[in-house]
């Protein structure tokens, strides 16, 4: 290349950049006989404001119930843990939750939100610097699910997991199993965890928590395949699909699908993919446990249950448990 062509570093507008494991997915779920995509896709940006609206609606129980339950207990569920430990929130956001966890543990060496956003984590850190002036937030970027090492700094202090919104439930029980067992080896043996679950209870009520009337899950559900669309280039026609929340009572979860209405074609890079009339994607599965399944869960990723919490309805349910 000659000197003339080339152009300083900081002159080159960045490239568009495709996310390989997003195209990949795709493209591999709409290959299947049986279509699906992750939902882990769902939070782009547009998904996670459209979320953070599901948590506001009347029908969805979970958010407030479990926000609640921490409110009333955030000091037992904390007991356990001495002076000098730090916090690590598995899949951070806003923090919002771990507020009222932080605000019990006064005594914290440090919390340690990791999160794949790095705009959620500068965000939480500046207000925590507003609440909690004394407390030390050492953010990592990062995937949650994927193996990390912690710095030293924080395997010298006494470490509690926490993983609250029953994100767990997005898991088919053997990939829970083992994203818990990985948890227990980044955090060490002897380390607490405090985990949200969302628990089994009444089809109608789980149903219209997935099928809101003012239809911001269902839209929640459509901006995935918009998002396919902005970032894959693709032309699904949205309208052409609904959204459907079923319980599949079988495998104790909610199940969320994008059903075409139509026989018709989409154009994802350059090749066609076929719908038939009332085909469907599958796009998430939420499982439910009860209290029992849960803790045998727990049992078989190598953790104990130390202490459980609930609301009065049961709805929802927070666990204490102690990794060895
Ligand atoms: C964030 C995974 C806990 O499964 O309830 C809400 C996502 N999907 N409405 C859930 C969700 C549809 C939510 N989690």
């Amino acid at each position: 290349m000659s000197m003339k062509a080339q152009r300083r570093i900081d002159e080159c507008q960045p490239a568009e950049t495709l996310d390989l494991d997003f195209a990949r997915s795709v493209v591999a779920g709409l290959a299947r006989p049986d279509k699906a995509i992750p939902s882990r896709f769902f939070y782009d940006a547009r998904g996670s404001e459209l979320f953070e609206e599901i948590t506001q609606l009347p029908e969805y129980y979970p958010t407030r119930t479990e926000t609640a339950i921490l409110e009333k207990y955030a000091t037992e569920m904390t007991a356990g843990a001495p002076a000098g430990s730090s916090l690590i929130e598995f899949g951070s956001g806003s923090s919002r939750k771990t507020e009222i966890l932080l605000a019990a543990m006064p005594e914290l060496y440090a919390y340690v939100p990791i999160d794949i956003s790095q705009s959620a984590l500068a965000d939480a850190a500046e207000r925590l610097a507003q609440r909690l002036p004394k407390l030390r937030v050492l953010p990592v970027v990062g995937d949650f699910s994927q193996p990390l090492k912690l710095d030293d700094a924080i395997l010298e202090h006494p470490r509690v997991g926490f993983f609250p919104g029953s994100t767990i439930g997005n898991l088919e029980p053997g990939d829970a199993v083992n994203l818990l067992a990985q948890m227990a080896r980044v955090l060490g043996s002897g380390s607490r965890f405090i985990i949200g679950v969302d628990l089994k209870k009444d089809v109608d009520r789980l149903v219209a928590a997935y099928s809101d009337s003012a239809g911001v899950t269902a839209d929640f559900n459509f901006n995935l395949l918009e998002r396919i669309n902005r970032e894959l280039g693709a032309d699904f026609n949205v309208p052409a699909f609904e959204h459907s929340a079923v319980y599949n009572a079988e495998d104790g979860r909610m199940e969320s699908y994008l059903v075409s209405k139509v026989r018709q074609q989409v154009t994802l890079f350059g090749r066609n993919v076929t719908f038939e009339a009332g085909e469907s994607i599958h796009t998430e599965n939420s499982h439910k446990y009860d209290l029992e399944e849960f803790d045998a869960l727990v049992r078989k990723a190598g953790w104990s249950t130390v202490n459980v919490w609930n609301d009065e309805d049961h709805l929802f349910s927070v666990h204490e448990l102690i990794a060895g």
